[in-house]
Parts: structure tokens; sequence; C-alpha cells
């Protein structure tokens, strides 16, 4: 790019992004190992047929039929009603989260995260010309009410993200640490729950009522297997949702995408029940990682962080020799020395198991 008259702020960044080896085992961007079942193949074929007969006409922009079909999900499963004027869609819960950005950070404005976190949150900011502040997570990654209330009281940000389960960590902040968030910031309050249909704790969702600057992210990427996809989606106040039509290209959502995501929404049991098998390999990865004499930080989500390793690059590399993607997150704040694996199928855990041992003995 020398020589182009990029953005001063851009010059000498490098772009977000894990490496993409399809021949290895891949566990490393916290995908569902589970491919669709022959019926949602065959399900989706007929829906993106459908829609591709009158391709030549815009989709609808407001998606209202999709917003209709996740908002009932989300409130079968949340137990919280809500409107379609409640939900929001995009390309991706990162489009959703730049979209937020847009319309509440910009220049001269603050967007304050809790680190180490979803390292895209701040790129998304700095994007959008949003000042980025970070706040250390303690030292075992958890977030209290104490350390959360002290940080926004002191630069009062205009956009607060709590990422819970948090990736990398896998760490849940509980209901009571995010309300004292709500309580204590003056802009807006973004509860990134990615990964919130592997935990056990209730939504912030649940929250919703009570506090009409709260928005909660959610995707279709991670339990819903779903991440080719690319549809990621929100619950706020009506009026939030009607901010982020401002800033929204038009027609964001393809016809294609809309129809396959309703597909998916219509298989939500069949592809949900995914979950459970991806929890139990999570599970023994983490008894049979801590029996090498290996730390798992706790976690509640598809994946989980562990190390400590006096080299986690040549760990990295061992595995990869080995077949095994993983990611190697010890570059990022607060995580010298550790790794970051997801649960794959019984067989990729098996052999992500085989190759640790090995490399870890
Ligand atoms: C915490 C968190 N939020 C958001 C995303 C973005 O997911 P997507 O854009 O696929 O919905 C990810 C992806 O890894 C994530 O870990």
């Amino acid at each position: 790019m020398s020589g182009l008259p990029v953005r001063d702020d851009l010059v000498g960044k490098s772009p977000y992004g894990a490496p993409q080896l399809p021949r290895a085992i891949q566990l490393n961007v916290n995908e569902n190992p589970h491919a669709p079942s022959a019926a949602l193949v065959a399900d989706l074929q007929r829906a993106v047929g459908e829609a591709a007969v009158s391709l030549n006409r815009y989709p609808d922009r407001e998606a209202v039929a999709l917003r209709e079909d996740l908002a009932a999900y989300l409130a079968k499963q949340t137990g919280v009603p809500l409107q379609v004027e409640q939900v929001w869609a995009a390309n991706g819960s990162n489009e959703v989260l730049q979209q937020v950005l847009q319309a509440f950070g910009g220049p001269g404005r603050t967007a304050l995260g809790f680190e180490p976190s979803y390292s895209m949150h701040p790129i998304l900011a700095s994007g959008t010309g949003t000042r980025w502040v970070a706040v250390q997570r303690a030292g075992d990654f958890t977030l209290d009410a104490a350390r959360a209330v002290a940080a926004i009281e002191e630069h009062r940000p205009d956009i607060v993200f709590v990422t819970t389960p948090n990736n990398p960590t896998g760490t849940v902040t509980s209901l009571d640490v995010i309300e004292a968030v709500c309580d204590a910031t003056p802009g807006m309050v973004v509860v990134d729950e990615a990964y919130a249909e592997f935990a056990a704790q209730a939504s912030a969702v649940t929250l919703l009522d009570r506090y009409p600057r709260l928005i909660v992210s959610r995707t279709m990427s991670k339990a819903f297997a779903m991440a080719g996809a690319r549809l990621g989606y929100l619950a706020a106040g009506a009026d939030v949702v009607d901010a982020l039509r401002l800033v929204r290209l038009p027609y964001h959502l393809s016809a294609l995408t809309q129809a396959a995501a309703r597909t998916a929404l219509a298989h939500t049991d069949e592809l949900l029940a995914t979950v459970q098998a991806v929890k139990e390999q999570r599970d023994r990865m983490v008894r049979d990682i801590t029996a090498l004499g290996l730390t798992v930080v706790p976690t509640d989500a598809n994946f989980l962080l562990f190390g400590p390793f006096a080299d986690p690059a040549a760990t990295w590399q061992a595995l990869l020799d080995q077949g095994v993607l993983v990611r190697d997150v010890s570059s990022g704040p607060g995580l010298a020395g550790w790794l970051r694996v997801n649960a794959g199928t019984e067989d990729e855990t098996t052999a992500f198991l085989d190759a640790l041992r090995k490399v870890h003995s």
C-alpha cells in the first residue's frame, strides 16, 4: 500500500484473520464442527432456489420475515417476549456491532471493553473512528462490578462492551455485573452473547425491559452451526433498531442470506442438538488437558484457553505439524503463554488430544 493515501490511522496495521488451512483439523475459529444434515441441505437448496427466481429484484430491505423468526427464536430461548421491531439482523454479528459503533460511536466518542476479549471490538471501533479504551480483567479473566464500574466512571464511555461467555477466555460475566454496568454507563451497553447457547446463565435479554440503552448481540455462526451463512442479530429497544437503520447499507442482507437463515431457523431444534455434543467434547478436552498438568481457564463456551506455555508459538506450530490447527492468542493483551482451541467432533477432539500428548510430554 506504500504510496497510497490511506487514512493515517490505518498505516502499518494488519488485517484481522486467523490462518485458513483446509487440510488441517480446524479448531481455531470457534466454529461448530457439525455440518448441516442432508435434510437441512435439501431444504436450503429449495429455499435458495425459490429466492433465486426473483434475484432481479432487491431483497426485503427490512428483512421483516427473518427478524420475526429471530424474535420468535430468542423469545423461546430466553423466555422474554420480543417484537420484530426490537430485533435487527446483519451479515454476521461483526456487521451488527459495526453498525452499533457507526450509530452510537464515531469521531469524538469512546468505546470501552474489558480485555482480553474479542479482538474485533477494538478493530471495529478503530474503523469507525471511535476511541478505544481497554480495561484489564482480573488475573483470572473474570470481571467484577467494582472493577467495571470504576472504569466506566473514570472514562464515561459512549459504548461499553461486555462479552459473555468471553472470547478467548470462556469466562461468564454474571447478570448482576451486567446490571451494574448498565446502571453506571452514560451511553449504550453492548452485551456480546455470541456463545450464549453454550452457557448455563440466563441471557441479558432478560434485562432489556429495565435498560433502554442495552443491546444484546447474537450470531448464528456458533451454536447454530451456520458460520458460512453470515447471519448475526441483536435485540434492543425499537428506537435502538431505528438508529441502526440510519447507518445500514440499503439491502444489506441478500435474499439468499435471508432465505438460508430462515431455513436454518426452521431447523432450530436439530441444529441446537449439536450443542450438547460440542459441550461433551469440550469437557473431555478440559479433563484431558488438565491431566497433562496444564491449566484450563473455566469455560462456558465451545472453546477453551489452555497453557501456560513458555513458547506458545512453538507449541502452536508443533500441533500444526501434527495436523491440528489451534489459535495462538498469546500476543493479545494479558494472554502471554496461552493458546485457544475449540471443541471438535469426537474424532477431531481425539486427534487434538493425541497431538497435544505428543507435543507436551
Ligand atoms: C465474541 C464474538 N462476537 C462476535 C463474533 C462474530 O461472529 P459472526 O460475525 O460470525 O457473527 C465472534 C466470532 O468469533 C465472537 O467470538
